[in-house]
């Protein structure tokens, strides 16, 4: 976060930063200077422990620079806390990303003599910067990234230029808000919402000179850049907590809500789909011979999904890859298939990566993201937003669910084109679709019984989550949702898995949570439960509202209004959020800024 203008920064960086903090929260710190006097506050842990230290002793001036920090180079500590300065103290810098050749630059600085106080990457800018210095920060922060390479985001400020505050961006994000007679940096669009709306976004390779009298941009070569506003339409109430005790609880209680959005304008009447930022060359679908699906984390289990339904309605091969793992592979990805990358997001340094290689490759590229504006949204071929909205707490519930939406859709369009599909079954997807919202918002009615039921389960050390096909992929969220909130050990795996290893974990009380809502596979799945029931396990199954026989097999049921059986991750995964969620609340745990995890990892 910047701020150069004529207000007192520190409580504007503050401010600010607490719109971030979701982007990591282990250390934070300021640089503020006033007039010619530059000076930093940083503290380990949350930004309340720096803002209660600028309550007691506060730092004067109206320009400067902030950053709440997620560790990559060393631990969290005070000495680690960005902003880092030079040995003079003369030049402070905040950084986002990685300085791959740090170590390379940090031994030839240490070769001139300097000293460095942290162990990040990140300090030896602001010495590069101070090496290059000639009067003109611009220039000197220019040369200084000539030098360095990586992914980042930073922000300079010197004392010997009050006033002024350059920033470069190189693929981690970095965007500016222009006031009157003031002008705000940010990595993200919500920390400048309470000031502007007038929004630049600055792109990969540029460097930006700010003062309060405005932003000029231009390449690092040099060139001046004209880049008009955006105007925000969104509300920044969008992004507090509306009453709810935690983030994470109104994004569940938003689903319906955010579904319905993802959905509007997007079917016609006659089962039609509109997607209007999906422009498909002629013949390409018809001729299309691979889907290749990428993401990571909740977006990943949202490919899973993405797999089952586009190869099961289009038999077309669908292959759904870790993006750190497809980044580092020579897959066979070429003309003639389509990538879609999943990304809440749009700026996990693993998925662009991915998806730059697939285009690198020949094959199409597919956005599917809830961040308009953002990185993997401007290098796509064909954007489809999820239209969730901002999503605050790091456990992702509603981006998810209108991921799987998106992919309905997707799928719809793509199955049309190619002709493939019934005019039954797009009648009944369709119809399904449209129940959505509300199948949803009657799961979410149900929050008590899951209540009862996590307190139960918050007991216990381990829980397993098993299912068959789509209900493999709930599962595999359920169980991802469980660990990241609850720190409760949690697996997920294909009922059929169970038996040929894990099942030697169980023992009485162990919960197994059963997803069952596919028919075909159903009696194979109530086996596995059976197999765990006969080791005492303490059995819970997600099953329609309808299934009059799963009383029998097991102990406790969580119910879910019917809909299409393609349709059932939607509804399924409803009572494994609340299930996480209250178990977490149980256990008393800090639920929308989980332990060690950041909302969106924009490094390696
Ligand atoms: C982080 C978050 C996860 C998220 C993943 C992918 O690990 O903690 O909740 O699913 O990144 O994020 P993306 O923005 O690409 O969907």
């Amino acid at each position: 976060m910047g701020y150069a203008g004529p207000r007192a920064a520190a409580p504007i960086l503050i401010d600010g930063l607490r719109r971030l903090e979701y982007r990591g929260y282990d250390s934070a710190g300021v640089a503020i200077c006033d007039g010619p006097r530059l000076a930093v506050r940083k503290a380990e842990g949350k930004l309340a422990r720096l803002a209660e230290l600028l309550e007691d002793d506060p730092l004067p001036g109206t320009t400067g620079i902030g950053h709440t920090r997620w560790a990559t180079h060393g631990v969290p500590s005070d000495q680690n806390a960005h902003p880092h300065t030079d040995p003079s103290g003369e030049i402070a810098v905040v950084h986002n990303g990685i300085i791959e050749n740090y170590l390379a630059l940090r031994e030839e600085l240490a070769g001139r003599g300097a000293v460095f106080t942290s162990e990040t990457d990140s300090e030896v800018l602001a010495h590069l910067v101070a090496e290059e210095y000639t009067g003109d920060l611009l220039e000197a922060t220019r040369r200084a990234v000539g030098r360095a390479r990586g992914a980042y985001a930073l922000v300079v400020v010197s004392s010997r230029e009050p006033g002024r505050i350059v920033a470069v961006r190189m693929i981690s994000p970095l965007v500016v808000g222009v006031g009157d007679g003031e002008v705000f940096l940010a990595s993200d669009i919500p920390a400048l919402l309470p000031h502007t709306r007038d929004v630049m976004v600055v792109d990969n390779g540029e460097i930006v000179d700010v003062t309060p009298a405005g932003a000029r941009l231009q390449t690092l070569a040099g060139e001046a850049v004209q880049r008009g506003l955006l105007e925000v339409t969104w509300d920044v109430g969008q992004a507090e907590k509306g009453g709810y005790p935690h983030f994470m609880l109104k994004e569940i209680h938003e689903q319906p809500r955010a579904i319905g959005d993802t959905l509007t304008g997007r079917i016609l009447d006659g089962g039609g789909v509109v997607l209007d930022e999906v422009h498909f060359p002629p013949g390409f679908v018809r001729s299309l011979d691979r889907i290749w699906v990428t993401a990571c984390g909740t977006a990943f289990h949202a490919g899973l999904v993405a797999k089952e339904v586009i190869e099961g309605l289009l038999r077309v091969p669908v292959e759904v890859a870790y993006a750190h793992e497809l980044r580092y592979r020579d897959p066979l990805i070429g003309p003639g298939s389509l990538t879609v990358a999943i990304s809440q997001s749009g700026e996990t340094a693993d998925t662009l990566a991915a998806a730059r290689l697939a285009r690198e490759r020949g094959s199409r590229l597919l956005a599917l993201t809830n961040v308009v504006g953002s990185t993997l949204s401007r290098e796509a071929d064909d954007l489809l937003y999820t239209r969730a909205g901002p999503e605050i707490a790091v456990a992702s519930t509603k981006a998810y669910l209108t991921m799987l939406v998106g992919e309905y859709l997707l799928a719809l369009a793509l199955g049309r084109e190619r002709g493939v599909l019934g005019r039954e079954e797009v009648e009944d997807l369709i119809a399904g679709l449209r129940t959505l919202p509300r199948v949803v918002e009657e799961a979410l009615g149900r929050a008590d019984e899951v209540r009862v039921l996590a307190e139960r389960i918050a007991e216990r050390d381990d829980v397993y989550f098993i299912g068959r096909g789509l209900d493999y992929a709930v599962a595999m969220e359920g169980s991802l949702k469980m660990k990241e909130i609850s720190y409760v050990h949690s697996e997920a795996m294909p009922a059929g898995e169970l038996k040929h290893g894990t099942l030697a974990l169980v023992t009485e009380g162990t919960p197994v949570v059963v997803v069952l809502t596919q028919g075909a596979t159903y009696d194979k799945t109530i086996s596995a439960l059976q197999e765990v029931k006969a080791r005492r396990a303490f059995t819970v199954a997600v099953a329609w509202d309808d299934d009059d026989d799963i009383g029998k097999h097991a102990e406790a049921v969580l119910r879910i209004p019917r809909v299409p059986e393609l349709l059932a991750p939607v509804p399924a995964v409803v009572p494994l959020q609340l299930l996480a969620y209250y178990v977490a609340a149980t256990r008393g745990h800090d639920i929308d800024q989980p332990r060690n995890l950041a909302k969106s990892v924009t490094v390696e």
